[in-house]
């Protein structure tokens, strides 16, 4: 199963099936016994007449949707903006993005070291196209191995001191897959009560019995664990380095403690804390010295400081042995990471370990702006000198509409509400980026202070959206 040399057994095979050795024939007879896949049904594939199809109009999800979005549609129009939401970004998501034909400074994007835009990692998305194509066009393991997987795999297991690593094509899948297979109906998942939406899923899939402690607190960890562990035949924290609503820091050494005193197993999402965290970039491991083993699950994404899509996973040989051969949505039951996510994600690491300045800017631009805002008054929740940064505003209204009227004013930046965030800690999120100036931060907040100022000022005839929705 863990075959070390790939590409010597494929030669091997293919030297061999060259030299008459393997039965061609085999494949031939497998295409002639198939022959009844031409036959066409006798229905046909027309769907049959008068049958009415399902509308979905009463589903709770649709009518929530329905219900939310309309009226904020509805209540946008009446104070005379626009909705933000799904609102195109129209060039590169760098410091700086196009929207409606206009250069925007940008604090919405989570590309900390602006490498989607770096020349050298687009080159390296296009060159893995011509070298691969747009697809591998199978499962990895039927016929969509591709070597490139493996060069991003051994390079993510170095950065955790781990064995073994692997990719797949998405964050949020790969959080709900891992999760869902490594525990089940009789075990135990301690979340942090921040955990991001798809550990939850992730918990749902497997059917284990979820609790969360309260953020970022061992002791609230540890009276869990001494109420609940017995019951419960594994038991797995899980957390995240970089909080990605709050920006604070998770207190990894005393977790870990806690967590190992009651025989529990740890993953930790990496999403925000790889490039941003840690003297090179590497995330928490780096930030806190600790060995690839402190952690028995590294999980990240690629689609954030990495500046490509996809999701990571790394541990030792068997686990990884066991996400990449039997847990569904990882690697198997799922068309294997597009080539150019992988080429991209590939020379983002290379730029992180060739331009350090990169980290060490992002860190200067994240210490600057946590200053300049608590100099401007504002309140920015948890946030530890990290590059996301909450603006809190308490209620959901005046986020949005700071949000919006910031956007009028040539910043985006994105409010984020309940049910996101728990009712009443609505903000503003920025996200800085290693190629913000002083100048983008200083102007951001100074007009930041103007719209909640004004905001504050005839917050009477702002508030339409609350007072609607007591009617609906
Ligand atoms: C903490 C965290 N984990 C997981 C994910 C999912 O990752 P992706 O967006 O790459 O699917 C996100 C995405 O926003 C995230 O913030």
């Amino acid at each position: 199963m863990t075959d070390n040399n790939p590409r010597e057994l494929a030669r091997a095979l293919l030297a061999r099936h060259a030299s008459g050795e393997t039965g061609a024939a085999a494949a031939d007879g497998a295409r002639t016994t198939n022959g009844s896949a031409t036959a066409t049904t006798a229905n046909g594939h027309s769907a049959p007449r008068g049958v009415a199809h399902t509308s979905f109009r009463d589903h709770p999800g649709v009518l929530e949707a329905g219900q939310r979005f309309g009226r904020f549609d509805a209540w946008v129009e009446q104070v005379g903006l626009v909705n933000p939401y799904y609102l195109p970004h129209e060039g590169v998501s760098g410091a700086v993005t196009r929207m409606a034909d206009r250069d925007v400074v940008n604090f919405s994007s989570f590309g900390y070291l602006d490498l989607a835009a770096d020349p050298g990692v687009r080159q390296a998305a296009k060159d893995a196209i011509d070298q691969y194509g747009t697809s591998a066009a199978a499962v990895r393991i039927v016929a969509g191995e591709l070597p490139i997987y493996r060069s991003l795999e051994a390079e993510i297991a170095r950065v955790y001191d781990t064995e073994a690593a692997l990719v797949t094509a998405s964050g949020y899948l790969t959080n709900a897959a891992a999760v869902g297979f490594l525990l089940g109906k009789r075990d135990l998942a301690v979340c942090d009560a921040l955990i991001h939406h798809s550990v939850v899923s992730g918990t749902e899939w497997s059917r284990c019995k979820r609790v969360s402690f309260r953020h970022n607190d061992p002791e609230s960890l540890e009276t869990i664990l001494k109420m609940s562990r017995r019951s419960f035949d594994r038991a797995m924290v899980i957390i995240e380095g970089l909080y990605s609503m709050d920006g604070d820091v998770v207190r990894l050494p005393e977790i870990i403690e806690v967590a190992r005193r009651y025989d529990c197993s740890i993953m930790i999402d990496e999403a925000h804390s790889f490039g941003t965290l840690g003297a090179t970039g590497h995330g928490v491991r780096e930030l806190f010295d600790l060995p690839g083993d402190a952690v028995d699950v590294w999980m990240g994404t690629l689609s954030k400081a990495l500046g490509s899509v996809g999701g990571y996973l790394a541990g030792n040989r068997e686990l990884v042995d066991g996400f990449k051969y039997v847990a569904g949505g990882l690697s198997m039951y799922t068309a294997a990471p597009a080539p150019s996510a992988i080429g991209a994600a590939l020379a983002g690491l290379e730029v992180l370990r060739d331009e350090p300045e990169r980290v060490a800017r992002l860190r200067h631009n994240s210490e600057y702006f946590h200053r300049r805002a608590k100099e401007y008054g504002f309140d920015i929740g948890m946030s530890e000198d990290s590059p996301i940064i909450p603006v809190m505003t308490g209620a959901d209204e005046p986020a949005v509409l700071a949000a919006l009227a910031m956007l009028q004013r040539g910043f985006s930046v994105n409010a984020i509400t309940h049910p996101v965030v728990p009712a009443g800690e609505a903000r503003l999120r920025f996200f800085v980026n290693c190629r913000h100036t002083e100048q983008h931060m200083d102007q951001a907040l100074a007009t930041l202070r103007e719209v909640l100022d004004g905001l504050a000022d005839t917050a009477g005839q702002q508030f339409t959206l609350a007072h609607e929705e007591q009617h609906s």
